[in-house]
């Protein structure tokens, strides 16, 4: 079968996490992805976190699998005429290098459209292009705080709180898919022209917090915000404050305790009640006369002893376990959910079904565990292979490019691959 993206050759100057996300997802979707790494040492992540002594860490196989590896000294005048042969036969480059890295390196929009002007150049960045903060680099936590995930997550009486999921890295990733995809497409409508692509940690981010900046308005609107654990009870100041584990569309939801909750730290489940569903929810924990009693039947009514129903509910929930508990609430149409330790994620048999979570067999490390591809397609098999070994496709790509085998060697002895 053909791969929707095949064909479409890719410079993936990427590294950590954010850039190497989203080369990682164009690779599984069918592109020729060649990873270009500093001889020697290559992507950081290779050795961060390594759990078998000078094996490639999971950091780097688990964001970078499906692509090529290209050894290659960007700052050598040899390396750079290797980079230069290479952007004249590609689409695209992705690059998220601290801002101004590629400019230094040479290769500025200007020069890399010069020698290809169908090239489409995608970087991350922690902000964005004349932000006050432009100059800074920037690590996933710092993205969480600069974007309002911080300040917006955690408990009204702790600090801000950074959320384990990669929103600063991963997400800004899946952005600059999108932004990719969108030029690739808009170069074929435009006679081949390329462009640049450009998408910040923070914006990334802030796109995820958009329903707090609707909070923010509400606030300074009316000065309360009635589905916040606050109300009716509690102070607001003149910011969004931290809801804890409240829910944010306005269906009242908290994480609560299930049987062995003492010794297990995830015997939890999500339950939320939502205004339609109340029948539902009073009639699954045995309080049917909750249904019409005016005191419950209106989010309003309950707003003001929602700890106090969902102490009840954990009271009902105390012989159950988490499973049996959600086993129950669905026939009920609740919408709920377990909390999933990663062991139970890892082990789950709908996502290795799914393909969400593949094992993957790597020559070094042997059989380790990735996330796949979280969009499935009805007609697009997409195969997770293991991630290259440094330079493990060095000399097939300079091959590829017209270089002899001499010229491959001189290369080699002159430290430029
Ligand atoms: N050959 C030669 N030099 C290379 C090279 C290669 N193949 N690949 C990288 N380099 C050089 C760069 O040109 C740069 O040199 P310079 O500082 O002299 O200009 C140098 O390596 C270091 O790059 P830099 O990006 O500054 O790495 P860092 O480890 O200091 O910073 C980040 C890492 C992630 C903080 C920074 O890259 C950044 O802020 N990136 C943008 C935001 C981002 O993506 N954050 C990470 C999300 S996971």
């Amino acid at each position: 079968m053909t791969k929707p993206l095949e064909g479409i050759k890719i410079i993936d100057f990427t590294h950590v996490q954010a850039g190497p996300a989203a080369t990682q997802m164009l690779a599984w979707f069918g592109a020729d992805v060649i990873k270009v790494e500093r001889p020697g040492s290559g992507d950081v992540t290779r050795s961060q976190l390594r759990h078998i002594k000078d094996a490639d860490a999971l950091y780097f196989t688990m964001l970078n699998s499906n692509k090529k590896s290209l050894t290659l000294d960007t700052k050598t005048q040899k390396g750079k005429k290797v980079l230069e042969r290479l952007i004249r036969e590609s689409d695209v480059l992705v690059e998220n290098f601290a801002p101004g890295a590629l400019d230094r390196m040479g290769f500025t929009w200007e020069h890399i459209h010069e020698l290809n002007p169908g090239m489409i150049v995608a970087s991350v960045k922690g902000f964005s292009d004349g932000h006050h903060f432009e100059d800074l680099k920037v690590y996933e936590n710092v993205a969480q705080a600069a974007g309002g995930a911080a300040s917006t997550t955690g408990f009204w009486d702790g600090p801000p709180t950074v959320s384990g999921a990669a929103l600063g890295d991963s997400n800004t990733g899946m952005h600059l898919v999108i932004g990719i995809l969108t030029a690739l497409h808009a170069r074929d409508k435009n006679g081949g022209k390329g462009q640049k692509v450009s998408v910040s940690m923070q914006d990334a981010v802030i796109n995820l917090v958009r329903v707090k900046l609707r909070d923010q308005q509400r606030l300074d609107a009316t000065g309360i915000l009635e589905e916040y654990p606050q109300y009716p009870h509690g102070q607001f100041t003149d910011v969004v404050p931290r809801g804890g584990n409240a829910g944010g569309g306005g269906q009242p939801g908290w994480v609560l305790k299930c049987k062995g909750w003492e010794t297990d730290p995830n015997a939890y489940i999500y339950f939320t009640i939502q205004g339609h569903a109340w029948p539902k929810v009073a009639e699954a924990i045995g309080k049917p006369e909750w249904i019409d009693d005016p005191a419950y039947n209106t989010a309003l009514a309950r707003q003001d002893k929602i700890f106090d129903i969902f102490s009840y509910i954990e009271e009902w929930l105390s012989d159950k376990t988490k499973f049996e508990a959600v086993d129950i609430l669905r026939k009920f149409d609740i919408p709920c959910a377990p909390v999933l330790s990663m062991k139970e994620i890892a082990n789950d048999p709908s996502l290795r079904k799914s393909g969400t979570i593949v094992e993957v067999n790597h020559p070094v490390i042997g059989k380790y565990l990735t996330v796949g591809s979280p969009i499935k397609f009805s007609d697009l098999d997409i195969d997770i292979t293991a991630s290259p070994l440094l330079g493990q496709h060095t000399n097939d790509v300079l091959k590829d490019l017209g270089y002899s085998q001499e010229e491959i060697s001189e290369l080699h002895d002159e430290k430029a691959v």
